[in-house]
């Protein structure tokens, strides 16, 4: 615990989480003066030991602001509750100038979460309003010597935004080359990172016919971004994200209710981007590939057409069977790019299928795999930083649902079928021997209000967990 570093007579809003049965003698230690005003408090009955109350100092003009939140039981507090309340104080306090933070009776890393959150929540969706609607920035301060916990969280929470920046920008902004440059713009400057990308004549030149089939009835052309980033030469993990800059589903086209979301159909190559961002910040010790495959899937006289098969870099030959299935074709080659690497493991993420929406509603991830010690670790670690990856199996059988007449494979299944299994499965075919795993977010990939650490818009979501699983990954 530290002390609070300004008397009362100051402009600074103070921040205590505490436990619906407080610990004075710590909240001493913060300011003597707090067990005082939290006892008169008591007195009054403004603080009732409830659950998640917050009470807040009546406006005297020479005192601060001091907000009492009551985090519940203690032993019913997680990371998931603390972060939510936390995130709505962050909100509540958006015109604050200065917000100290500090939190007795911690929970476990609770400066690590707390930091993210604060960066989390007070994200602002980039818009285009013609009156700047910007408030001026909050300067907050976590009250704990753990110095090096707020300094990741701080990353982890920066690293979510930069991908919600991108999936939230509009498919005539973010067009496939304005996001090839932005995504430079952000890792210039530090050699540890080799950005390298790939333009339509060398894709088609690879033979990469799945992704540059997708891309070709878009104006705007397509590209592969391999970046790596080096820390160490001990092994080298990858990460695959799903970069479809505005998803129409092409020929096969989507109905127009909602349709706008698909802006953010390169929500997996943010989360990827996003990841690499923090690789550095984070300082990680070992190499790792981060690639994103980038088209834009539109309705034209030259898009792809349902029926048509096209042969993908490994030599596989698909038939397309739905237009709107075009992720899986682009990370089918960009997967065979990425297993050519050698890589000891890895993953690719996407907003893939509707039919996990179906599946897990928007408070979990699809996670499907060919190594259980790649899932496995996956899942544990999402959980490091508060997200939920949940899995669904892969069994053979689901292949059947993908034969095609005339090619190795469909693209996707006719009936409606399993569609987050049988889009993995289909996935599966092109990783070959990589250990590998699936992280499917069309489920979580955007949010319709602000509550906690989320901010109406795309969420950024996988970047929390791609990070905590660089981290920590063991063969
Ligand atoms: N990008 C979509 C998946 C999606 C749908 C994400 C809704 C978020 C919200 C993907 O390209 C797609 O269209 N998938 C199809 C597959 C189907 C044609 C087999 C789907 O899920 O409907
Ligand atoms: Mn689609
Ligand atoms: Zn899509």
């Amino acid at each position: 615990m530290i002390k609070r570093s300004q008397t009362y007579n100051t402009k600074e809003t103070l921040v205590i989480f505490l436990h619906d049965t407080p610990n004075y003698k710590q909240l001493a230690e913060i300011d003597p003066e707090l067990s005082t005003l939290l006892k008169k408090y008591t007195k009054a009955k403004k603080w009732t030991e409830k659950t998640s109350q917050v009470v807040q100092t009546t406006a005297e003009p020479t005192a601060p602001k001091i907000v009492f939140v009551n985090c519940g039981k203690s032993a019913d507090v997680t990371e998931q509750s603390f972060r939510k309340l936390a995130g709505n104080v962050v909100r509540s306090l958006s015109k604050e100038s200065s917000v100290q933070w500090a939190v007795v009776d911690a929970i476990s890393d609770w400066e690590n979460h707390l930091a993210q959150v604060i960066e989390m929540a007070s994200y602002l969706v980039p818009n285009q309003k013609s009156k700047d609607t910007k408030l001026p920035k909050v300067n907050h301060k976590i009250l704990s010597k753990n110095k090096s916990f707020i300094d990741e969280g701080i990353a982890v929470g920066q690293a979510v935004n930069h991908a919600r920046t991108f999936a939230n920008q509009p498919a005539n902004v973010l067009t496939t080359t304005e996001f090839v440059k932005q995504i430079k713009e952000l890792l210039k400057g530090d050699d540890r990172y080799k950005v390298t990308v790939l333009n339509e004549t060398q894709l088609t030149k690879q033979k990469m016919n799945a992704l540059v089939g997708v891309g070709q009835g878009s104006k705007y052309p397509s590209y592969l971004v391999d970046i790596t980033y080096n820390g160490s030469e001990k092994d080298h993990i990858a990460f695959v994200g799903k970069g479809v800059v505005f998803d129409t589903g092409g020929i096969s086209i989507k109905p127009s209710r909602n349709m706008k979301e698909m802006k953010g159909d390169m929500g997996g190559a943010a989360a990827v981007v996003g990841a690499a961002w923090a690789a550095g910040q984070l300082n990680l010790k070992r190499k790792i590939s981060f690639v994103v495959p980038i088209v834009e899937n539109m309705v034209s006289a030259d898009a792809q057409r349902p029926g048509d098969v096209v042969v993908a870099s490994n030599g596989t030959s698909i038939e397309i069977t739905n237009t709107d299935a075009e992720g899986r074709l682009i990370l089918a080659d960009a997967l065979v790019y990425t297993a050519k690497k050698n890589v000891d493991c890895m993953l690719d993420i996407a907003t893939l299928t509707g039919a996990s929406i179906i599946a897990l509603g928007p408070y979990a991830i699809s996670v499907m795999g060919n190594n259980q010690n790649v899932v496995d670790q996956l899942i544990n670690h999402s959980n490091d930083y508060s997200e939920r990856c949940w899995q669904l199996p892969l069994f053979d059988d689901y292949k059947d649902l993908l034969k095609s007449d005339v090619a190795d494979i469909l693209n996707a299944n006719e009936g409606r079928e399993a569609g987050t299994i049988t889009a993995a499965k289909f996935l599966e075919t092109f990783v070959g021997d990589t250990p590998w795993a699936h992280l499917d977010i069309a489920s979580t990939m955007s949010v319709s209000s602000n509550k906690g650490d989320q901010v109406k818009g795309m969420t950024g979501a996988g970047t929390r967990s791609l990070i905590s699983f660089m981290k920590h990954f063991k063969k």
